[in-house]
């Protein structure tokens, strides 16, 4: 790895303007789980029965148990160092955007930690499928921040819209949903601008998402991979560190 390393931080010493495009790999050292793999939660739960529309229409409680024993889980985890050494690229950095699929808000308080509380900090996260600690209306689309437990003990206990009673959901982009139109094309537009995209444990296999690399590539932008296993992405890197994204984040970018 040594070698792709130097590479690697050639790379990043050379890059004008960065994104870091980021997947559930990067939240795994805090112990939230990824979804594919021989322990992704895609294994043992079936997405089409807990994050789509329809299931959340037909089955809002069995839904919400999912999403609240998620949330309970990701509100016990802290930012690990991959999250942390990003948030310090981005604050040290002039030009960088960290870019998530991520849902589990990990990026936002690696920011806080890093920089304190800003109204406004570098290191915080473009979040393409949402985040799971907010909930939405599921008929006028009001947000507020979500109660960190979910009472699922019958349809009136789940969490109701202040504003027209309807229920809540979740505020994170389900199969089949379009992802917010302003937030995918701020995304598109840093990417295809960027001279380095820096993609770190994602499988590459959910699209729009994944093809934002794509776009920094496309634009005659380089890219460096993060990931303990291949990707479709891999032949086109120009260094691929296969390793943990907390171990290869802090030697990239030491404090
Ligand atoms: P996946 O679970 O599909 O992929 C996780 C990736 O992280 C895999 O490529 C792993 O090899 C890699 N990985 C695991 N541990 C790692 C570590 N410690 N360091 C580096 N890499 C590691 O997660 P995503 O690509 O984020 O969407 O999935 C994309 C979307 O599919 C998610 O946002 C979610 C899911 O269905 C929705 O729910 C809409």
């Amino acid at each position: 790895m040594n070698e792709t390393l130097e590479q690697a931080r050639a790379l990043l010493e050379n890059a004008r303007r960065i994104v870091a495009v980021t997947g559930a790999g990067i939240s795994a050292e805090s112990g939230v789980p990824t979804f594919r793999g021989p322990e992704g939660l895609w294994k043992s739960h079936r997405p089409e029965e807990l994050a789509t529309a329809a299931a959340f229409a037909r089955d809002p409680q069995t839904v919400w148990e999912w999403y609240g024993w998620r949330r309970e889980l990701i509100a016990t985890c802290s930012p690990n160092p991959a999250h942390l050494a990003l948030a310090r690229l981005a604050l040290d950095h002039p030009e960088v955007a960290i870019i998530t699929q991520n849902v589990d808000g990990l990026h936002t308080r690696a920011a806080t930690e890093e920089a304190g509380h800003v109204d406004f900090s570098p290191a915080l996260p473009i979040e393409l499928h949402g985040s799971i600690n907010r909930d939405r209306c599921s008929a006028c689309d009001a947000r507020r921040p979500g109660s960190p437990v979910i009472d699922v003990t019958s349809i009136d206990t789940l969490p109701q819209c202040d504003r027209c009673s309807a229920l809540m959901r979740p505020d994170v982009v389900w199969f089949g949903e379009v992802l917010n139109e302003v937030i995918l094309d701020r995304a598109f537009r840093l990417a295809r601008s960027a001279d380095l995209c820096l993609v770190v444990g994602t499988s590459a296999l959910v699209h729009p998402a994944a093809s934002v690399p794509l776009a920094t590539l496309g634009n005659g932008g380089k890219l460096i991979e993060i990931n303990i296993q291949e990707t479709s992405l891999t032949p086109y890197a120009s260094a691929q560190l296969n390793a943990p994204a907390g171990i290869v984040l802090t030697k990239l970018i030491p404090e």
